[in-house]
């Protein structure tokens, strides 16, 4: 793999060309930026000549006034104009890769990248920390004894050579600039923005150089883009930008009303994708993996692989110990086990008709599975075992989640926000099956 460096030198011109005041306040008014103006603020951001404090001042200004397609290539390409740029020319395999917009329980890309790299295609998956009250995939991986997120650029090519993936941090050269950007926009309640996510997953996914990328943009209650008309217009904004940027790119548009499968936290989602690896684990979790996979696959040049049998008869399992091993993870040592568990218990009788993804998220992320400080250490093993899922019938008294956790003390305020998640109508009401994937945008 080649890297090439752009973008920020890392010194500062004797005066600088903008004043970032007038930049967040075009911004703040309502009007778009010039390019100019987004290239600099960009880079002086990264070079740390634009403080935090005006960085979020400018975030808050696009989370409230938007931005037009047009500042949002200029942003994304800034971003990626701030560090390096990838290039997997050089493997002997296509490479294919995924990202998700981030939902509650989304451990899909742990069964995924093994199950697409066990076809013969390369994963490159440089994935992210937790968000909000979603999980990050780093985070559920290093609840894994031994394993590590951070590779250099040559150890990552000799693993997408030896196992086909590799799932770790993207390094710090890599969209310098939004990985200052996103821990910001984390701690100062500028997530849900479309230009921002566009540009942040974008600029990431085009400087590590895949060749197909695969998106997956949710929607419903657990998801950043709540409306489904928001969740499109995010979909064709970054099917726009890696098309344009010459990157095969198709965006699935799937379901997080509801949490996927029926665990959160970083661990519990670990053991529930080694389920999926064996040929079993939650419905939901096993549609969603073979749908994206296909679709990956697909854009690599490998059409209608059986990717089912492939979970069925170990060949993604296969491939999992090897990109976790590859990686120092120890493939047979118990997951880590919280020291406190409590129940939460249904007060009548019912069929679950409804459970929401934002209070089973924010329960997971109170209970230490996610992070309210940048840099704050996740608990491995705390998190949401859900026990009644949507069509599940419960009595009075039946376990609807088991709450995990190494601080008790967390556990009030997690049962706050799950408590009252669950919908129930009347025993034998019949409940549809929910279709994770909507749609497909391309
Ligand atoms: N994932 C990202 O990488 N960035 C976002 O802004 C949201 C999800």
């Amino acid at each position: 793999m080649t890297t090439a460096s752009a973008g920020s030198t890392g010194t500062s011109p004797a005066v600088e060309p903008f004043d970032v005041v007038d930049v967040i306040r075009t911004k703040r008014d309502g009007q778009a930026l010039a390019d100019g103006q987004i290239d600099w603020v960009i880079d002086a951001y990264t070079r740390g000549v634009v403080a935090e404090q005006q960085m979020a001042a400018l975030a808050m200004a696009i989370f409230l006034r938007g931005m037009e397609r047009s500042e949002i290539a200029r942003w994304t390409n800034a971003m990626i104009a701030s560090g390096e740029r990838m290039d997997f020319q050089a493997l002997s395999k296509p490479t294919t890769d995924k990202h998700s917009t981030g939902g509650v329980g989304d451990k899909i890309t742990l069964p995924l990248a093994p199950l697409v790299a066990s076809f013969g295609v390369a994963v490159p998956q440089l994935s992210g920390r937790g968000l909000g009250h979603t999980g990050g995939t780093l985070d559920k991986l290093e609840a894994i004894p031994g394993w590590r997120a951070d590779l250099s650029n040559a150890e990552m090519m000799a693993q997408l050579e030896s196992a086909g993936a590799v799932i770790c941090a993207a390094g710090s050269g890599l969209a310098p600039a939004d990985k200052k950007l996103y821990a910001l926009r984390d701690i100062t309640g500028t997530v849900e923005a479309i230009p921002l996510i566009a540009s942040s997953i974008m600029s990431k996914k085009i400087a590590e150089g895949t060749a197909a990328l695969t998106l997956d943009v949710k929607t419903g209650a657990g998801a950043f883009m709540k409306d489904e008309a928001d969740a499109r217009e995010l979909a064709r904004t970054m099917v726009e930008l890696g098309t344009d940027a010459g990157v095969h790119t198709v965006a699935l548009l799937t379901d997080m009303s509801a949490p996927l499968g029926r665990t959160a936290g970083n661990g519990l989602e670990v053991r529930e994708s080694l389920e999926v690896l064996a040929g079993g684990g939650p419905a939901d979790i096993v549609e969603l993996t073979c749908a994206l996979a296909r679709e990956m696959l697909d854009a690599a040049g490998v059409h209608d692989a059986d990717v089912e049998a492939a979970l069925a008869d170990g060949r993604a399992m296969d491939s999992w110990r090897a990109m976790i091993s590859a990686q120092g993870g120890d493939v047979d040592a118990p997951l880590p086990v919280a020291k406190h568990v409590e129940d939460l218990r249904a007060t009548e009788d019912g069929v679950v008709t409804g459970l929401d993804a934002m209070g089973v998220g924010v329960a997971a992320w109170r209970l230490g599975a996610g992070r309210s400080r940048p840099g704050e250490a996740v608990q491995a093993a705390a998190g949401v075992e859900i026990e009644a899922h949507i069509g599940d019938e419960v009595k009075a008294g039946d376990v609807l989640a088991r709450l995990h956790t190494d601080t008790p003390e967390r556990m009030p305020r997690a049962l706050e926000s799950i408590d009252g998640s669950w919908t129930l109508a009347a025993p034998g009401t019949t409940v549809r099956a929910r279709k994770i994937v909507m749609d497909r945008i391309a």
